[in-house]
């Protein structure tokens, strides 16, 4: 088979395409404020003058003041700075990070070991839900630090951050929480989220690659984790991407607000994707031998399709095979975390959810966002069983 010239891009929770006036905005900034903010003559004050705009849009959109924004690399670098960063400050303990969070959560948590803290897993039921019986025990003492992510990305789970928030804050644990995922679906305040801290990418909401935030609650003392020119606030030294930062700036601008609260979903990354979603997930579900992974619609991120694939006799497949036949008939899809894909092993998170062993690699990921259309998606499930069928 041919590979198809306009792929059927269904990867969001991977990366997203940039938005072309985010194009521009990069474009703009790099033309006409090339300067380094730190320097102290024009070219350079035009920079500064940039920054600290684009800061001050963002803080707007949050909801925070200016300084609570620390500019980062993306999120892996947010979530590090969040999670190494605050443990300096504290006396060692128990960091507890839920069983289903990204790589980048688990590395940092995993750093804090050989400087006396543990680290313990909130165990999730069979949708990738967080149990919520667990959270006395678990942040009793010596508990001093809690991450979870905000909207699962392999399989969309949407955690109750603002309960845990709460529970932490009333037992004064500093609580990180990674909304890479969530806020691409609706950017909430950030005192939504209960959080001491909250780590995005802008790369997955049509912005571009290799920029992100790291929101701070205002009187939480950090430490830097890298040395250098002392920039942002001494917590982030390297020069600021202002182009990059002008992007993500510009993306941010046109997501949608959204009140997070324990029982809403997000209204989701474009007018149409949420339905989208419904009628695509109705419909791949009508083919035999696929079946839902992870939460209903309810309690899950309203661009996310998870399914188990099996053969339509019942016999689980790869889903990594699958996204590469998909990948030949013009579909892009994902087998899970992105980060995971060059490497063969059982999703860790389909493991935490207790998925029975022969269908830890069998997890097929479909995220949506706002330039799809209905035309495209409905080629999307024949597509999809002819792959199957290919497989079995
Ligand atoms: C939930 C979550 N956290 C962190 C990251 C890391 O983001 P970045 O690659 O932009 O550093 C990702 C990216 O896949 C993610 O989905």
């Amino acid at each position: 088979m041919n590979v198809v010239e306009a792929e059927i891009y269904l990867d969001a929770a991977a990366t997203t395409p940039p938005r072309s006036d985010v194009i521009e905005a990069i474009v703009e900034a790099q033309r006409k404020a090339w300067g380094n903010p730190s320097s102290l003559h024009n070219t350079g004050v035009k920079a500064a003058e940039l920054l600290e705009r684009l800061r001050w849009e963002l803080a707007q959109r949050f909801a925070v003041v200016p300084d609570q924004l620390i500019f980062t690399s993306g999120a892996t670098e947010s979530v590090h700075l969040a999670i190494v960063g605050s443990a300096a400050k504290l006396t060692p303990g128990r960091i507890v990070v839920s069983g289903v969070e990204h790589p980048a959560v688990l590395a940092a948590a995993n750093q804090l070991k050989n400087k006396g803290w543990t680290v313990a897993f909130w165990p999730v039921d069979a949708l990738g839900l967080i149990r919520l019986e667990c959270l006395e025990e678990l942040l009793a003492e010596p508990t001093r630090m809690v991450s979870l992510i905000a909207a699962q990305s392999e399989v969309g789970a949407l955690q109750p951050t603002d309960v845990v928030g709460q529970a932490c804050r009333a037992r004064g644990i500093t609580f990180h929480s990674d909304a890479t995922q969530l806020i691409p679906q609706g950017c909430p305040e950030f005192n939504h989220f209960q959080s001491d801290l909250v780590s995005l990418s802008a790369h997955k909401f049509q912005g571009p690659r290799g920029i992100g935030l790291l929101i701070r609650r205002s009187n939480l003392s950090l430490s830097p984790v890298q040395g250098g020119g002392g920039q942002e606030f001494g917590l982030r030294s390297g020069t600021e991407a202002l182009p990059l930062i002008a992007g993500m700036a510009q993306a941010l601008s046109v997501l949608p607000a959204y009140h997070l609260s324990g029982d809403t979903v997000p209204p989701g990354s474009g007018a149409d994707v949420r339905r989208q979603r419904d009628d695509l997930l109705q419909e791949l579900l009508e083919i035999q031998g696929l079946s839902l992974l992870g939460p209903n619609v309810t309690q899950r991120s309203p661009n996310h399709i998870a399914v188990l694939v099996g053969s339509a006799g019942g016999q689980p497949l790869s889903a990594r095979a699958m996204v590469r036949e998909l990948a030949r008939r013009g579909v892009a899809c994902s087998s899970g975390s992105a980060c995971r894909s060059g490497q063969r092993q059982d999703s860790s998170v389909l493991t935490a959810m207790n998925v029975p062993e022969p269908w830890r690699q069998s997890g097929l990921r479909f995220t949506l966002g706002p330039w799809l259309d209905d035309k495209a998606l409905k080629q999307v499930p024949e597509r999809v069983l002819d792959a199957q069928r290919a497989l079995s």
